[in-house]
């Protein structure tokens, strides 16, 4: 998946260095069209000297390079990481570490995202959560300030958000989860992130590069809470999660399911 998002972004940069080289050859020849054909050198009788001709066809070539480089930009570009902000960090009220509190402590996800199995949403945990350990533990940290001042003045909370659609699209979360699908599916490595970033551009496309083909990325029921989770010669092959999730009865990438 990493090597793929990595493509599209070398894609778009040589696409824009393409349209960049493309348009400053033109400018360039164009001046040398016009001093060569200017009229101290000109034989008489003819305005252009024949390699006119071949710069002409050149400066119509990169020209058109240019354009289809600049349409090819504007195409890829907003599907990029960069702008998805795929792999990107935010700032949060509170450092709070994934990768300390889950591959370090050993927490399930559901202990914080409690709704995952059954809502629409997974649900952020609310600030009694994190004090049902911070209240005998890091009691003075300045780092948990304001968790206290939080559970203190009974005001959540406010989270950033790293994940996110936009609302006319319908999302739920059960259903994935309850058809196999994994958080790092989705998600990544989250055990291993100690800032929370973003795993997948979370475009119309990358949904529906899944919704294609479930198969291969469904994974047993145990491993769904495990964001370190790959397949192995033992996972049972995707044709039989297929069949033991119940999946292929609908037409995934119809329009209906996720623009209601
Ligand atoms: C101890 C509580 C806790 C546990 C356990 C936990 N999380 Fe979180 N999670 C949080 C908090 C708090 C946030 C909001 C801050 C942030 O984004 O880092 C969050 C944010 C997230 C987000 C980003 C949501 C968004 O769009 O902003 C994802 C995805 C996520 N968690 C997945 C997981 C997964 C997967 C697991 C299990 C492997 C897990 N979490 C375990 C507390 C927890
Ligand atoms: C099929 C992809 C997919 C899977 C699987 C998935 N998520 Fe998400 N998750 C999303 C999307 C998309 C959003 C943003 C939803 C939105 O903006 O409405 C999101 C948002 C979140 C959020 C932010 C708060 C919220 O409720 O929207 C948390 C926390 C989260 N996911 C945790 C998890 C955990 C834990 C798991 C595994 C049990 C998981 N996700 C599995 C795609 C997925
Ligand atoms: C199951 C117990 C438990 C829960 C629940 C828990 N924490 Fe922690 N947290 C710990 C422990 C233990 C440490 C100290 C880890 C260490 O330093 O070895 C810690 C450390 C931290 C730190 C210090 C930085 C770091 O990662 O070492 C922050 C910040 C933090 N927790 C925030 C939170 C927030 C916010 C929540 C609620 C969403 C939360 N914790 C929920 C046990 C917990
Ligand atoms: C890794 C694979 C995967 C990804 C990625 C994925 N899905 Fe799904 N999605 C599934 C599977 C599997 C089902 C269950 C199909 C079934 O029940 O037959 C499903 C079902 C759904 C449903 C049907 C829910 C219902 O109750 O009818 C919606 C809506 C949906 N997905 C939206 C999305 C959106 C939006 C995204 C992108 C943000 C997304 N999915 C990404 C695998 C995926
Ligand atoms: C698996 C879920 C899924 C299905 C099926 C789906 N879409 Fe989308 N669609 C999305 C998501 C997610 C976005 C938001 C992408 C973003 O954030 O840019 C989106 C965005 C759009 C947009 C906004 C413009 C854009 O490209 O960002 C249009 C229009 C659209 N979809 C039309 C359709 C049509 C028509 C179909 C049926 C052929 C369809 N969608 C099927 C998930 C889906």
């Amino acid at each position: 998946m990493a090597a793929g998002r990595k493509r599209w972004v070398w894609v778009a940069d040589a696409v824009a260095a393409a349209s960049v080289l493309g348009a400053g050859a033109w400018a360039l020849l164009g001046r040398r069209l016009a001093s060569e054909s200017g009229p101290p050198e000109a034989p008489r009788g003819a305005i252009f000297k024949p390699r006119a001709n071949l710069f002409a066809t050149l400066a119509l070539l990169s020209m058109g390079a240019a354009v289809a480089g600049g349409l090819g930009w504007w195409w890829l570009w907003p599907r990029g990481d960069y702008v998805r902000r795929v792999g990107f960090t935010i700032d949060q009220p509170v450092p709070f570490s994934h990768q300390h509190h889950v591959a370090g402590l050993g927490i399930d996800c559901r202990f914080c995202h409690n709704a995952v199995e059954v809502g629409t949403n997974a649900a952020l945990p609310p600030t009694y959560t994190c004090m049902t350990c911070h209240s005998q533990i890091w009691t003075n940290a300045d780092l948990l300030a304001p968790v206290r001042r939080s559970l203190a003045e009974d005001k959540p909370i406010v989270w950033g958000r790293v994940t996110n659609l936009p609302d006319y699209v319908y999302f739920n979360h059960s259903i994935h989860i309850a058809k196999g699908v994994g958080c790092s599916s989705c998600h990544g490595a989250v055990a291993e992130m100690p800032l929370m970033a973003k795993a997948a551009t979370m475009t119309m496309e990358w949904c529906l590069s899944c919704h294609r083909n479930p198969g291969p990325q469904l994974r047993p029921a145990s491993e769904i809470y495990n964001t370190e989770w790959q397949r192995t010669p033992d996972t049972p092959s995707p044709e039989a999660l297929l069949t033991q999730y119940h999946v292929g009865g609908r037409n995934l990438t119809e329009c209906s399911i996720c623009h209601r």
